[in-house]
């Protein structure tokens, strides 16, 4: 196990097809769909930032360089604004564009699963602990999702999770906990992870979200994992493998998270989103009064 470390670096992985937003994805990554104003990938970047990382590895694919553009300096656009003296939006698109060196992007040259993401990013990653987060799982907290996963690792390293309590019929959605601790506490101890079993095999109710930190020497477990039965190669099963010689904890986050991959998770996020923005919050309530009266 990698020394115990700041954790500096974190890979997004956004190299999947998105099938489940189709049509839209097939020219825009999922990525890159706004929530009211921000596109997926904007709002994980900043709770990155704010959690203290300093180094961005995307792993991306064919379709998503919208993705490495939203992360540049836009001269047309920089230009046009100050020339009419629109500073403040000047000030929101320059807002992630971070110092160069700070953001690499790795093509992934084929989707072949969240594990071979990761994966892809090992020669840039050395042997330091790491944070994974997904754009797609959106988490709304006072204190940010990853930054409360760092606050577990830095007491006692490992591999940690974020995780969530889920109904039973639902685990065939989810990586699922496996653990026998049926403690309410903050943070779970576990012996590994499966893949969505279905309710009648999962060890737990216990599901993983979005949010990682992993050891360095998770690369050396993804580089034997075979490809499932889906053609692709899992992160769980390497995070399973693993948890025989790294300790796998879990942490019950707080905070609301938002399935944005789902289109009904996307719309829950954009109406809570548009319900507290400053510009359209006492419009969004209309809105959304006038819409029950539509008729279906
Ligand atoms: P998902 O499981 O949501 O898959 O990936 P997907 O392809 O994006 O979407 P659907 O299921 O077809 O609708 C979770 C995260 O892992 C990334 C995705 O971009 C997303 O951020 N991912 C997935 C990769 O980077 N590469 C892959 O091969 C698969």
């Amino acid at each position: 196990m990698a020394r115990l470390k700041k954790i500096r670096k974190a890979i997004l992985p956004v190299g999947g097809l998105g099938t489940r937003f189709l049509p839209a994805t097939k020219t825009m990554p999922k990525e890159m769909m706004p929530i009211l104003d921000k596109p997926l990938i904007h709002y994980a970047v900043e709770e990155a930032i704010k959690s203290g990382i300093e180094e961005f590895i995307f792993i991306t694919g064919r379709g998503k360089t919208a993705i490495v553009d939203y992360f540049d300096r836009s001269y047309e656009l920089n230009e046009t604004l100050l020339k009419k003296n629109k500073l403040d939006e000047l000030n929101l698109v320059n807002e992630l564009v971070l110092l160069p060196g700070k953001m690499s992007f790795i093509r992934q040259q084929e989707p072949l699963g969240l594990g071979h993401a990761v994966w892809c990013a090992r020669n840039f990653i050395g042997n330091e602990a790491f944070a994974v987060i997904l754009a797609d799982d959106l988490i709304f907290s006072d204190t940010p999702c990853l930054q409360q996963l760092i606050e577990v690792y830095n007491e006692a390293p490992g591999n940690i999770v974020a995780i969530m309590d889920i109904l039973k019929d639902q685990t065939g959605k989810y990586g699922i906990l496996d653990t026998n601790k049926r403690e309410k506490g903050k943070i779970v101890d576990a012996y590994g992870m499966v893949e969505k079993p279905s309710p009648e095999k999962a060890p737990s109710t216990l599901a993983v979200i979005g949010r990682y930190i992993l050891d360095a020497s998770i690369f050396d477990f993804l580089s034997k994992e075979e490809k499932d039965s889906t053609g692709e190669i899992q992160l769980t099963s390497a995070i399973d493998a693993m948890a025989k010689d790294v300790p796998l904890k879990g942490v019950r986050f707080l905070g609301d998270r938002y399935d944005c991959g789902d289109k009904a998770g996307f719309l829950e996020a954009t109406i809570r989103v548009a319900l507290q923005h400053p510009e359209i919050a006492e419009k969004a309530r209309d809105i959304i009064k006038q819409a029950q009266e539509i008729k279906v």
